[in-house]
């Protein structure tokens, strides 16, 4: 089907060097949960905005006005169409003439490693467009020396000219927390950097008209770390009260209640709840970037990173434990045992099922031979994991399932109904209150 596509507005680039201030042609690559809402916010502030994506699918979605993430709707993406200054594309001569450039593309591991192939694929694409006085940024998660090491300079061979002499260049982490109410793109302060001063400069200004505030870092390398440091933080910290949320069980103590408690201390605490696991695109990557980096450049072991990631990466497998002791509690077998998981994508109120902990749990289930069906009102049917069954959320599901496992706590859900019908519930969120309903 061929799809009409918008005119774009070409704008005059600045010539020479120097800053860029004020709207300009923006070029953003990768147009998923990071690009996307960028993209939109860019629109919204004056800019024009060549969303560039390499798949199809995406492309053509987005060009109908239909979103396929959760924090941009269908009317922001077709008030930014209306425009006429947001156009999504995969034609790579759309990418020409831009002010500032930024890359949003995946930084995934492969074989335990980072893969960067699709940010130096993205640096040979923009390479040829790049032009004297264009600033250019890296957004995606990475190790500390990718920007200056490995995107700079396939930048510099591919076009000739020289970051921070020719072009400006810089790194500025995203903090995108899908579903988050209170901290969107806008007002979450935004660490901008630059491989020199007029870099710095460069990315400052452009973001300065897409955020609220901006947060200078000294050099890129601070900025790529603080950006891992986060979400390390993070990890490390879900890690702890999961492997606590195991010793209660044993211990026959009520977790919820201790972080509870702990959380009532106004300073020095702060509160992070146990789950199934982690998922998403973040945690169960990026410190492993860290450690890979650490171990690559100073021969040490990162152990927090590696305690943490086996802390997190058995929290599947010890859910599962948890569902067969309840089902041996009532004298059977998971082998052909009805489980109904209730949400698959990997925390409430998402639907990214990147990485989810459901898909390990749901994984050995079917291994075990049980028969798995699942509620999740906002899992895209392509993203469900093998031989399990999507079903809705009605009382004779419920009542006919053996054990029911909550593990994303959705809004949409039905909890009373579940309460009501369900027999036996484990529950890794918190969510249930009432008898016959063991929590995590
Ligand atoms: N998702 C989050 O919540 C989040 C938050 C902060 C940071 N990040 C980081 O941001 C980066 C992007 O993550 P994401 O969640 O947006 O990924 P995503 O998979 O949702 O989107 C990336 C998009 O880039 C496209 N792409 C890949 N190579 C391309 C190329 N050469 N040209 C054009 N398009 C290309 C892919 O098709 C995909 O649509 C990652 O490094 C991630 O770690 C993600």
């Amino acid at each position: 089907m061929s799809v009409e596509r918008p005119a774009i507005e070409h704008q005059t680039v600045p010539s020479g060097d120097g800053v860029s201030a004020g709207v300009g042609r923006v070029v953003i690559v990768g147009q998923g949960y990071v690009g996307l809402p960028l993209a939109v916010r860019a629109v919204e502030v004056g800019h024009t905005v060549v969303g560039f994506e390499l798949d199809k699918d995406r492309v053509d979605r987005l060009r109908r006005g239909q979103s396929f993430i959760d924090d941009i709707t269908d009317d922001d993406l077709r008030a930014a169409l209306d425009t006429g200054r947001y156009l999504p594309t995969d034609d790579a001569t759309e990418l020409a003439g831009f002010t500032t450039a930024v890359v949003c593309v995946p930084t995934p591991l492969r074989d335990g490693a980072p893969n960067l192939s699709f940010i130096e694929d993205a640096a040979r694409l923009l390479a040829p467009h790049l032009r004297r006085g264009a600033c250019v940024v890296l957004e995606s998660t990475t190790y500390p020396g990718t920007t200056e090491e490995v995107f700079g300079p396939i930048l510099d061979a591919g076009s000739g000219l020289r970051a921070g002499v020719d072009y400006q260049l810089g790194y500025s982490p995203e903090r995108i927390d899908p579903g988050n109410p209170t901290w969107g793109l806008q007002n979450t302060p935004k660490i901008v950097s630059g491989v020199d001063d007029e870099s710095g400069k460069a990315v400052a200004a452009f973001y300065d008209t897409v955020v609220d505030r901006t947060v200078a870092a000294p050099g890129v390398r601070e900025a790529e770390l603080a950006k891992l440091l986060e979400n390390t933080f993070r990890h490390v910290n879900i890690a702890l009260v999961n492997e606590l949320a195991i010793y209660c069980h044993e211990l026959g103590i009520d977790v919820w209640s201790v972080v509870d408690l702990a959380a009532s201390k106004p300073f020095g605490f702060m509160k992070f709840t146990p789950g199934p696991g982690v998922g998403g695109h973040c945690l169960p990557i990026d410190p492993s970037y860290l450690s890979w980096q650490v171990r690559r450049a100073l021969g040490r072991t990162f152990r927090f990173v590696e305690i943490a990631n086996d802390v997190n990466d058995n929290m599947p497998g010890y859910v599962v434990t948890r569902i067969v002791e309840h089902l041996n509690r009532r004298r059977r077998a998971a082998n052909g045992s009805r489980v109904l998981l209730v949400g698959l994508t990997y925390k409430r109120n998402s639907g990214d099922a990147r990485q989810s902990p459901a898909t390990g749990v749901a994984r050995r289930l079917v291994d075990l031979g049980a028969e798995v069906r699942a509620v999740d009102p906002r899992i895209a049917v392509d993203e469900l994991p093998a031989n399990v069954e999507l079903v809705a959320c009605t009382p004779e599901v419920v009542a006919d399932s053996d054990v029911v496992v909550v593990l994303a706590d959705h809004d949409e859900i039905d909890w009373q109904l579940l309460e009501q019908n369900a027999d036996r519930v484990l529950d890794t969120r918190n969510r249930l209150t009432g008898t016959g309903v063991d929590r995590l």
